[in-house]
């Protein structure tokens, strides 16, 4: 079985020697810039831990997950545009670093170039992985239409909220896994138990990812702190807070949240921090997990060892960037 540094190894070469064109400069340098920057690269990874439950043999597994990353690369060129974002990964997104036509044409390039990667995948599984892909983008594009309409709205319930994340992030998640499974020889009932798996940890993900927006933490976060806020997202945080307030401090949080006043990320996190958000957030995250746990347990069950991708989903759960 595959561990989770060898998956870690196994992606990096594949990302450090993937070439793309020298020209035009103005199209393939922001991508490779991009691209270069790092990031986690949980996808790929649990793409090829998932393999790893079905097959020591991985090679024709590596160019599909390595698709999966490069997606997911393109969303974030793209979504760094949507969400007027200065800072990813520590460093200048391709719009502030070059300009948003550059960043829209070498996000829509990352995005063909996934398609072109994932067309590798092995003949007889790729009409599966095929298809799993094109509904997997198609619902990112929903999810994150849905994000920015609510940028519009003051209140968002919590189930719409969690439509919206599993939509914009935790599919990708759950498809980065199956994708994996398929390419390693699973059963698509055993990919399916993968994608769930993939799914809802990839729920609490974005939970996480809320709260790190708003509490980077010492080493920081990679990106702007408080974004959210000031974009008026409707987070995790938010929502909570607003479900814990009295009527009164709801219309309170409710006006400040939609201003653009100077010290508003100030005064929210000064909110949130009375409502204990964090662990409103923990308790969420954990019970999502608890699915995702579930899931992978009925794969045990069949006799698979899952050692690794608990490993790997505990470690994500632990995230702080
Ligand atoms: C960021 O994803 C976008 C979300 C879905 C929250 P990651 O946190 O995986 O980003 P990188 O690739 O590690 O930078
Ligand atoms: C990201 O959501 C989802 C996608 C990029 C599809 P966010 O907007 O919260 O991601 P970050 O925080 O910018 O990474
Ligand atoms: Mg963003
Ligand atoms: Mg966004
Ligand atoms: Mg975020």
């Amino acid at each position: 079985m595959v561990t989770v540094e060898e998956a870690h190894q196994v992606i990096e070469q594949a990302i450090g020697t993937y070439a793309f064109p020298d020209q035009p400069a103005g199209l393939y340098d922001p991508a490779r810039y991009f691209m270069g920057l790092g990031g986690k690269r949980i996808r790929p990874v649990m793409s090829l831990l998932s393999a790893g439950v079905f097959t020591s043999d991985l090679q024709p597994c590596i160019e599909p997950a390595l698709a999966i990353e490069v997606f997911h690369n393109f969303t974030l060129v793209h979504d760094d545009i949507m969400d007027d974002a200065p800072l990813r990964r520590g460093a200048a997104t391709v719009h502030t670093r070059w300009d948003i036509n550059t960043a829209i044409l070498s996000g829509d390039v990352l995005l063909i170039e996934a398609y072109q990667l994932l067309l590798k995948a092995p003949p007889e599984k790729l009409p599966a992985v095929l298809a799993l892909f094109t509904q997997t983008a198609k619902e990112v594009c929903e999810g994150q239409q849905m994000d920015m309409d609510f940028e519009q709205m003051d209140v968002v319930d919590l189930d719409t909220y969690l439509t919206m994340i599993r939509l914009k992030t935790s599919v990708l998640l759950g498809c980065s896994m199956a994708t994996g499974a398929l390419c390693g020889g699973a059963t698509e009932e055993e990919a399916q138990l993968l994608y769930t798996f993939g799914e809802q940890l990839g729920i609490a993900f974005q939970i996480m990812d809320d709260y790190l927006d708003a509490y980077p933490g010492e080493g920081g976060f990679g990106k702007k702190p408080g974004g959210d806020i000031e974009r008026k997202k409707k987070t995790f945080l938010y929502i909570r807070a607003l479900e814990l307030s009295d009527e009164e401090a709801a219309k309170k949080l409710t006006e400040l949240y939609a201003s653009s006043q100077a010290d508003k990320v100030e005064r929210v996190l000064y909110i949130f921090n009375s409502l204990n958000i964090q662990q409103a957030a923990t308790q969420k995250m954990e019970e999502h997990y608890k699915k995702a746990v579930n899931a992978l347990n009925t794969l045990s069950e069949k006799g698979y060892d899952i050692s690794v991708i608990s490993e790997m989903g505990a470690a994500i759960m632990q995230r702080r960037h």
